[in-house]
């Protein structure tokens, strides 16, 4: 497994488990035979609602913590600096846990406080600078006590991680994005290298276990793309581990999410495949800035949050 190297020193395995839309009932299993078959990195959320599931997994392994990576993030409901602490330490307990490796500011959005997804506008606060300094606040104060190592964002752009990090004290290490080859983060990717940042990157493989009302009909697939396919056929492997070994071969961290046995197995064994230049070529001429998660869902009538200034054209 290759790591990229955070900078406090900590090591992040390149590949992870994605959990979005991992189902109770599923995911604990998916997770334990995760751990069984050699993935060490967890990628978990408050909002996903699996964490307890995933705690149960997490407290019967015998793989050491130091060797785990665990990486959650803060819901959009709890960015008053009072809540940060409470959501952190709710995410601990679920997962049976004394400290996270990496916790996510999860949106640039915020959602009330006792909301959990907003039924009209009135249930959005709009977006500031000022409110998100004091929101990272909090998150420093949580790295001081021990209770996370490393602090970052995700769905964030280069402009919103550029605020905090001009005047923060500790500045985000992580960057969680979607990307994949119809969108691949090219600016992202210069910022986080200019900075000592990783990126992480969701929706490697066009997820396609989104809720439906999410799906537009037309959008296209990463896994029947001709390059795609045909490289995999090269190299004898699947169109995920083509997917999936191109983010590592990038630089990047990338966390598949499955609850399957078989496809687990196809997508860690993506960590180890060598692509050559000519496929890499291929798939970095895919780029199209399509995005499969467009935010629209904090777009309702009359909502603050607009795709210019969710996204900053980014
Ligand atoms: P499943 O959990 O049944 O394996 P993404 O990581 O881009 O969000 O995509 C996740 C979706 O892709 C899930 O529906 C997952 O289903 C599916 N998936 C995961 N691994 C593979 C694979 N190797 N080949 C095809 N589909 C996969």
């Amino acid at each position: 497994m290759k790591y990229l190297t955070l900078p406090t020193g900590d090591r992040m395995p390149a590949l992870g488990l994605g959990t979005w839309q991992a189902a109770k009932g599923q995911v604990a299993q998916a997770v334990t035979e995760a751990l069984r078959i050699g993935y060490r990195h967890i990628d978990c959320a408050h909002v996903y609602g699996n964490e307890a599931e995933i705690g149960e997994a997490l407290a019967t392994t015998d793989v050491p913590r130091n060797e785990l990576w665990i990486t959650s993030k803060l819901w959009n409901n709890s960015q008053m600096p009072e809540d940060v602490r409470p959501a952190l330490k709710g995410s601990l307990k679920a997962l049976g846990l004394e400290y996270l490796d990496l916790y996510l500011v999860h949106w640039p959005v915020q959602i009330r406080s006792g909301v959990t997804y907003p039924q009209s506008s009135a249930d959005l606060v709009p977006w500031t600078t000022e409110h998100m300094l004091e929101t990272w606040e909090a998150l420093e104060e949580c790295v001081d006590e021990g209770l996370v190592r490393n602090i970052g964002t995700s769905n964030f752009s280069t402009k919103k991680i550029l605020a905090i990090q001009e005047r923060c004290t500790l500045r985000p290490a992580v960057s969680q994005v979607e990307m994949h080859p119809y969108f691949q983060q090219n600016k992202m990717r210069a910022f986080c290298a200019a900075n000592g940042m990783v990126v992480t990157g969701f929706a490697p493989l066009g997820s396609k276990h989104r809720p439906a009302h999410q799906i537009k009909t037309d959008e296209p697939s990463l896994l029947d793309h001709p390059h795609i396919l045909s490289i995999a056929e090269k190299h004898g492997t699947t169109p995920a581990a083509v997917l999936l070994g191109w983010a590592v071969a990038r630089g990047t961290s990338v966390i598949p999410k499955s609850v399957n046995p078989g496809r687990l197995q196809q997508n860690l064994a993506a960590a180890d495949l060598a692509l050559d230049e000519e496929d890499m070529t291929a798939i970095n001429a895919m780029d199209a800035g399509y995005r499969f998660l467009d935010g629209a869902h904090w777009m309702m009538d009359g909502s603050p949050y607009t795709p210019e200034n969710l996204w900053d054209g980014e």
